[in-house]
Parts: structure tokens; C-alpha cells; sequence
């Protein structure tokens, strides 16, 4: 399978963006862990864990006797994800690995668990039906995937009717999709995640869909998604670097009262059989 590093970079920037992002998703995640009914004696691999946000939710639902392995491809953010964990009462076992290896840091998992990491690999269906052959019976398996395209179609009617001003929210989510498009990696993966773990054999498959709420903190992770890609996209032709200042600008002054959502969140648990 390719290998490509992080499309959205391992700054510190992009460490608090992560942040952000956990804010946004922690209903959500909470509400994963509990379908996964993590036990404190757990040992869970946490596919592309970045600095640690869904890590610290989970290691605080272990016992001492417990053990999160942390699976990422980048460096930078693994290390923050270690400096952030520390003092945890359960073992956090950073792992530097690409996790469509799926090696041996699966073996004696009881949960494999990842947010927002499926739609960074390419083809992730692929790993999907190849990770059922490398887990036990019964481990607990589950994916927060953010949606990208729904919300579109609510702020696109309300761009062209009444809320014009809307037309940044619209423009970053379209440019985030063609940056994901132009690596080969799928903005859309967790619109079918149930059915694919379903085609791939798993057990007991529950899913869930919800919108993420736009706020402050949601303009912020579009303005630092703007700085950290800012060339990127400039070099796909996706936006200019003029453009992105100006978007930059509209977004600071967006009225964020009442602002519809930008994003939501797939959720799906399952059990391999
Ligand atoms: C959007 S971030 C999500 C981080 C974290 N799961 C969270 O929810 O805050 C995606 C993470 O997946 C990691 N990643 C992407 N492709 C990977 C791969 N092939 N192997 C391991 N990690 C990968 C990135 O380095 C990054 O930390």
C-alpha cells in the first residue's frame, strides 16, 4: 500500500488543530468507548493516535494493568502524544509504524480503535478486510470518521438563499475534499464504513452519524488548516495563495452565531468474528 507522510503536516500547529479537533469530537468519542465497553484490564492498539487526544480519553477509562499501544506514522506528533500521556495511570506504548503494515504490535489487542485516520489511508476498505485476519475472535473493533460532504448540502441551500456569508464554510470543505481526492485518500470513507466491515465479515456492527458544531474553535481549525496547507494547495492549483488570504479573512469575520455545521462524524463499532 502507498506510504505518504501525514497530508495535514506534525507541527505543534498542527498537534493544537488536533486539539481543537478532539474539543469537537469528544461527545462522539466518549460515546465509541462506551459501545467498545472498554474494560480496565484492555489491552488496545489506537491506530494513528497523533498527539494523543482520543489517547488521553481512552487511558482514562484503564486500569493500571492496562495498556494503550500507540500506532502513528509520524514522529512529531508521537512524541508529543508521549509528553502529553506521561503519568498515566495505564502503559502508553508509543509505536513509529505505518498502520497499514498491521504488524506485530496488533497481536493480544482486545480493542483496535482510530478517529479520524481511516480517511488518511488510501484505499482503507483494503485494510479493513485485511485487519479481520490479523486480530482474535471477539476483539472489539471501532472508527470515528469525519463527514466532509453532508454538511455541504445544507450550507450550499443556505449560501444561495439567505445566509450568503456562509460561502467560507463551503469553500474550505470543498478545498479539503479535492486536497484528499488529488492524494488518493477518500473524504468519504465513513459513509460506508458499516457496510464494509459488514462485506468484510465482522460481527455486530452498530453505526452512528451526528454533526459537529460550529463555533470559535471550528473557524480557528480552518484558519490553521489554511497555514499548514497553504502551498500544498497552492501547487495542486486547488486555491492561490491569494485566495487562501482572502478566505482567511472572510473566515475571521464570519459571525459565528448560529453558523451551521461544517463537518460531522461516522461512527462504527463491530466485533471480529
Ligand atoms: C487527523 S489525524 C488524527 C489523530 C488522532 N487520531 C486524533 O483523533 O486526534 C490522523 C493521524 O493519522 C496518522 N496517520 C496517517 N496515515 C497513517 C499511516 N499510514 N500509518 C500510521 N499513522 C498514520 C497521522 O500521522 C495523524 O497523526
Amino acid at each position: 500500500m502507498q506510504n505518504q507522510p501525514y497530508v495535514l503536516g506534525d507541527s505543534t500547529l498542527a498537534a493544537r488543530r488536533l486539539t481543537i479537533q478532539d474539543a469537537h469530537f469528544g461527545e462522539v468519542s466518549e460515546r465509541l468507548l462506551d459501545d467498545l465497553a472498554i474494560r480496565p484490564n484492555d489491552r488496545i492498539v489506537e491506530l494513528g493516535c497523533g498527539p494523543g487526544g482520543l489517547s488521553r480519553r481512552i487511558l482514562q477509562r484503564l486500569g493500571e494493568k492496562g495498556v494503550l499501544v500507540g500506532v502513528d506514522i509520524t514522529q512529531g506528533l508521537l512524541t508529543q502524544a508521549s509528553a502529553a500521556l506521561a503519568g498515566s495511570k495505564a502503559r502508553f506504548e508509543p509505536v513509529l509504524a505505518n498502520l497499514t503494515d498491521l504488524g506485530p504490535w496488533l497481536d493480544g489487542a482486545d480493542v483496535v480503535i482510530g478517529r479520524a485516520v481511516l480517511h488518511h489511508v488510501p484505499m482503507a476498505e483494503l485494510l479493513l478486510g485485511r485487519l479481520r485476519i490479523k486480530v482474535r475472535p471477539g476483539t472489539r473493533v471501532g472508527f470515528i470518521e469525519p463527514d466532509f460532504r453532508s454538511p455541504l448540502g445544507r450550507i450550499s441551500y443556505l449560501e444561495a438563499t439567505t445566509r450568503p456569508e456562509v460561502a467560507p464554510l463551503r469553500v474550505w470543505v470543498t478545498a479539503l475534499n479535492h486536497l484528499y481526492l488529488a492524494r488518493r485518500i477518500s473524504p468519504a470513507v465513513g459513509a460506508s464504513l458499516a457496510r464494509t466491515v459488514q462485506t468484510a465479515g465482522y460481527l455486530n456492527v452498530r453505526e452512528g452519524w451526528s454533526e459537529c458544531r460550529s463555533d470559535e474553535m471550528m473557524i480557528e481549525n480552518m484558519l490553521m488548516v489554511y497555514d499548514e496547507v497553504r502551498d500544498v494547495l497552492h501547487d495542486l492549483s486547488i486555491l492561490t495563495r491569494d485566495e487562501i488570504a482572502e478566505q482567511q479573512r472572510l473566515l475571521k469575520a464570519i459571525p459565528v452565531r448560529d453558523l451551521p455545521p461544517a463537518w460531522g462524524s461516522y461512527r462504527v463499532a463491530c466485533e471480529a468474528p
